[in-house]
């Protein structure tokens, strides 16, 4: 068996912070740096390591900070670059790491360098991006057929320049040119910064598309993503990670790339442990596509075989070679009680998937508010979503020939801003997120019973349970360094997997359904001779090898 390299960024987890509605400091109903002051007890309450902080820069907003107009200055909405070197040596008095993202396939156009490239073609900032002549006969259509992944096309006209400029986002979104060395050079001053500064480490950001095929060739004509083939994991990609990779190199620090359409063998390629490593970890989509199919709008009835099937490749793939990211939710999925679990069986449901992925090989983050359970808050009209992709795609619906209706029912379900509703602190006015009269977004109504407050307030919440089940994993080097073997493989209902380390064995059963299911402890357990470590319910008798499973129960034993 593979020995496992043990380090600091494979035993930490990570709380994921969404600024703006995680905490309103200064009661003007938008989340701050000062009110993520004001909650760093709690954070730290929870026993995770660090904080991954959405962008926090200066930013026009157009995708909730993902469109940054500069890499360092703070969002004047969200404080100063003063605070937030408070709130850095803050964080770090208390053992929490902090962990920026890295935004760099794309600037905001309001970035000084896109505001110098579209002056004139001879700008010194032109060749920053991708600016094109249209296509004959009179230019007046985009140079190649690339889609942004928001719908529409991927590139924008300018009239005073008669050119075209990508952007794989939304337009208000240049993607940078990685092929010109002063902008990678530019990245690397940018990463050197918050290193200098102390952060200790990136999230970084479509990290996979930042390299685009030379000539920019038509795609594959496809209505979604077109082009992708010649964008995803370029030609040039290992190239300017390892440059990237040689900044890092000289800090302690880690690095996780999110990196869409990913598997385990093309990961491999960036996160294989050893000299030619590009990242530490890589976030892939492929276990949050269990319940549609691709993007979340093509929804497809909730489907377990697949989720184990995509686990337990990517945990047995990269077992003793390379390190996983877990997660399963962020600012981008709708709330996964809401989706793989069970509103009726909130806390029940809320628990068993919180085991489920905790206790697997990889590295966890926690979304803000995942821990209380929050759920989607499903908008119901289309003119109350913020969300640019929410509102693009509903166009995008309704020009293809969808109904109102079917559009408005797929959104409730599958938009981004069902994870972005304000953190629900209390059951009191603006589910105690701010003192101001309105908070910048809705707040689910169900605040008044799902909030950190009262979750506080009884020993068997989703929250403290958090707490038991992060302490168990920080206390427990097998729930950390662990294989992984899958039980039950065909079960439409069960998730049954062990994890062996040092002689030590662990039995995680999970079920995913409301009906009771006959479990049988696998061949070679005997669970009387294990010791029942976490559960969701009451177990009368824990001994038992076969038992008829409870609503959405979880139950942990662990073989010393
Ligand atoms: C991924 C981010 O998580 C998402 O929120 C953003 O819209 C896109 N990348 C573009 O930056």
């Amino acid at each position: 068996m593979a020995e496992i390299k043990k380090s600091w960024y494979k035993e930490m987890s990570v709380y994921q912070i969404w600024p703006r509605s995680f905490y309103d400091g200064n009661g003007d109903g938008i989340g701050d740096i000062k009110g993520v002051m004001e909650k760093l007890d709690y954070i730290k309450s929870l026993g995770v390591d660090a904080i991954w902080f959405s962008p926090l820069y200066k930013s026009p907003q157009h995708d909730y900070g993902y469109d940054i107009a500069d890499y360092k200055s703070i969002n004047p909405e969200y404080g100063t670059l003063e605070e937030f070197k408070e709130l850095l040596d803050a964080a770090h008095a208390k053992g929490l790491k902090v962990i920026m993202d890295l935004v760099i396939n794309h600037t905001s156009d309001e970035h000084q360098w896109f505001i110098e490239s579209k002056k004139s073609k001879d700008n010194p900032y032109h060749d920053y991006y991708f600016w094109r002549k249209g296509k004959k006969p009179n230019g007046k259509k985009p140079p190649n057929n690339w889609l942004s992944t928001f719908t529409g096309p991927g590139w924008e006209y300018d009239e005073n320049l008669d050119e075209w400029y990508l952007h794989l986002f939304c337009k208000e979104q240049p993607d940078l040119n990685m092929d010109n060395p002063k902008v990678r050079e530019e990245i690397k001053d940018i990463i050197r910064f918050w290193l200098d500064m102390g952060v200790d480490g990136f999230r970084e950001d479509v990290i996979t598309f930042i390299s685009k095929k030379e000539g920019l060739p038509n795609g594959f004509p496809i209505p979604a993503a077109c082009g992708m083939e010649h964008y995803k994991c370029g030609p040039n990609l290992d190239k300017y990670l390892g440059e990237f990779r040689e900044v890092t190199d000289q800090y302690d620090c880690m690095t996780v790339g999110e990196a869409p359409m990913m598997t385990p063998k093309l990961a491999l390629r960036f996160i294989k442990e050893g000299a030619g490593q590009k990242l530490n970890m890589m976030f892939n989509f492929q276990h949050m596509e269990a319940d549609c199919f691709m993007i979340g709008w093509i929804h497809t009835p909730f489907n377990l075989r697949k989720l184990k099937r995509v686990y337990n490749n990517w945990q047995t793939k990269l077992y003793g070679i390379a390190w996983n990211a877990n997660y399963i939710e962020n600012h981008d999925q709708p709330r996964i009680i809401s989706r793989y679990g069970n509103e009726k069986y909130r806390v029940e449901s809320g628990k068993m998937l919180a085991t489920m992925y905790i206790c697997q090989s990889g590295t966890p983050f926690i979304y803000q508010g995942q821990e209380i359970g929050m759920t989607s808050i499903r908008l119901p009209e289309i003119d109350m979503y913020k969300d640019v992709q929410a509102k693009d795609t509903y166009k995008l619906f309704r020009k293809l020939g969808f109904s109102h209706k079917f559009t408005m029912k797929t959104a409730m379900y599958a938009s981004r801003d069902n994870a972005r509703t304000p953190v629900q602190w209390t059951g009191g006015k603006n589910a105690g997120f701010t003192t101001a009269d309105e908070p910048w977004f809705y707040i689910n109504q169900n605040y008044t019973e799902v909030n950190v407050e009262a979750a506080e307030k009884d020993e068997n919440s989703i929250l403290n349970y958090y707490r038991k089940l992060l302490k168990f994993r920080k206390e427990n080097e097998i729930c950390i360094y662990g294989d992984f073997k899958l039980h039950y493989k065909n079960s439409r209902k069960l998730f049954v997997y062990e994890r062996n380390y040092e002689g030590k064995r662990m039995l995680v059963i999970n079920s995913f359904v409301e009906q009771p299911v006959c479990f049988s402890a696998p061949a070679g357990f005997d669970l009387s001779k294990g010791k029942l470590v976490l559960s969701n319910y009451e177990v009368a008798d824990n001994t038992l090898n076969s038992f008829m499973t409870k609503p959405y129960e979880t139950r942990v034993y662990l073989f010393e």
